[in-house]
Formats: C-alpha cells, sequence, structure tokens
C-alpha cells in the first residue's frame, strides 16, 4: 500500500514546534509493510488543505492518504471541513471504529471531529494531531486497509477478503 502523510499544524509549519506526528506515523507505516509516496507539513488553513489533498490524490501514486492534526474544536481546527469538501463518499465505518476504540482509552475522544472518505481510488483518513493519539487510532484501522484498497481499485480478488474460502470470480 502507498502512503501519503500530511501533517496539519499551524505551529509545526512556522517551525514553532517540531512535527512529532508525521515522523511517527511514517515509521509505523513501514514498519507495517506500507510505503511512503508523499508527506508535507502545512499550516490549518481550509483552502490550503484542500488543495493539497486533491493534489496528491489526483497524482495518482497514494492508496491511503493520512491527515493528521486539525480535528478538535479549536477555532482553527477544520481538516475535516477541508476533507468533507474533497471527497465524494464518506466512509464513517472507520470514523467509527477509531472513535470507539480510543473511548476506551480516553474521554477526549470524543473530542476528535476526524472524518474519512474516498476521492477516485484513495482512501483519506484524519487522524489527531498528538503522536500517541495519531497512532493509536492508525491501529484501529489498519487491518482492514488492504482490503478497502483491494475494492476501491476493483481488484478481481478483492472478494476472497470476505471469505478466506471465496473464490474468485
Ligand atoms: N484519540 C486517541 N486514541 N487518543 C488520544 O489521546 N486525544 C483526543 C482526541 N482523540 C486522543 C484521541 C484529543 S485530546 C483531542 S483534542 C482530539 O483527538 C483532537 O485532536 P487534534 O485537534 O490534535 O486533531
Amino acid at each position: 500500500m502507498r502512503f501519503g502523510i500530511l501533517t496539519i499544524s499551524d505551529r509545526s509549519s512556522r517551525g514553532e514546534r517540531p512535527d512529532s506526528s508525521g515522523p511517527v506515523l511514517l515509521a509505523s507505516v513501514i514498519e507495517k509493510g506500507g510505503s511512503l509516496s508523499k508527506n508535507g507539513l502545512i499550516p490549518d488553513d481550509q483552502q490550503t488543505i484542500q488543495d493539497t489533498l486533491i493534489a496528491w490524490v489526483d497524482s495518482g501514486d497514494i492508496d491511503v492518504l493520512l491527515t493528521t492534526g486539525g480535528t478538535g474544536f479549536s477555532p482553527r481546527d477544520v481538516t475535516p471541513e477541508a476533507t468533507r469538501a474533497v471527497v465524494e463518499r464518506l466512509t464513517p465505518g472507520l470514523d467509527e471504529a477509531m472513535r470507539a476504540r480510543s473511548l476506551q482509552i480516553t474521554p477526549h475522544a470524543m473530542l476528535s471531529r476526524a472524518i474519512s472518505g474516498i476521492r477516485k481510488t484513495t482512501l483519506i483518513i484524519n487522524l489527531p494531531g498528538s503522536p500517541k493519539a495519531a497512532l493509536e487510532n492508525l491501529e484501529v484501522i489498519f487491518p482492514v486497509l488492504p482490503h478497502a484498497i483491494q475494492l476501491l481499485t476493483g481488484d478481481p480478488n478483492s472478494e476472497t477478503g470476505h471469505n478466506p474460502q471465496a473464490k474468485s470470480h
């Protein structure tokens, strides 16, 4: 699976705070056998986020585009709005699973407004901003990503992902 990792943070993009979530996510993705197609760091500006998401998806070399940051309640947190504006279909099951599992860790999971969805054949997934939160959420959804991408790209073997006994047609 080919990943894009986009850190969204005013302070990190101004150089006031190191981007710790991007590198932590990258290490996790590589450790799990994924590859990195693109990474970047941008401010919490809705238009910039939308433009970046569109450009990355349209480059055609990303299966899963992870964003980290900007999902909370502060006025500059607009990552979910930017994501909603560029996806064609929402994938709420992923969001529900991440929040359900995260709520077992901290009630603050309620404060993430993260969403996910599909644009073309790329899955865009918002993760919270702290490295701990981003990793905890990634761990929840990672196991289903290979099958999700198979389905999205119309891989004829994708049905076998539902049932290991099933024959592909
Ligand atoms: N989810 C998990 N699994 N673990 C966490 O520590 N932190 C929460 C939440 N989701 C957290 C979590 C907190 S404190 C906030 S404010 C929101 O994510 C939004 O984070 P963001 O604004 O950095 O995107």
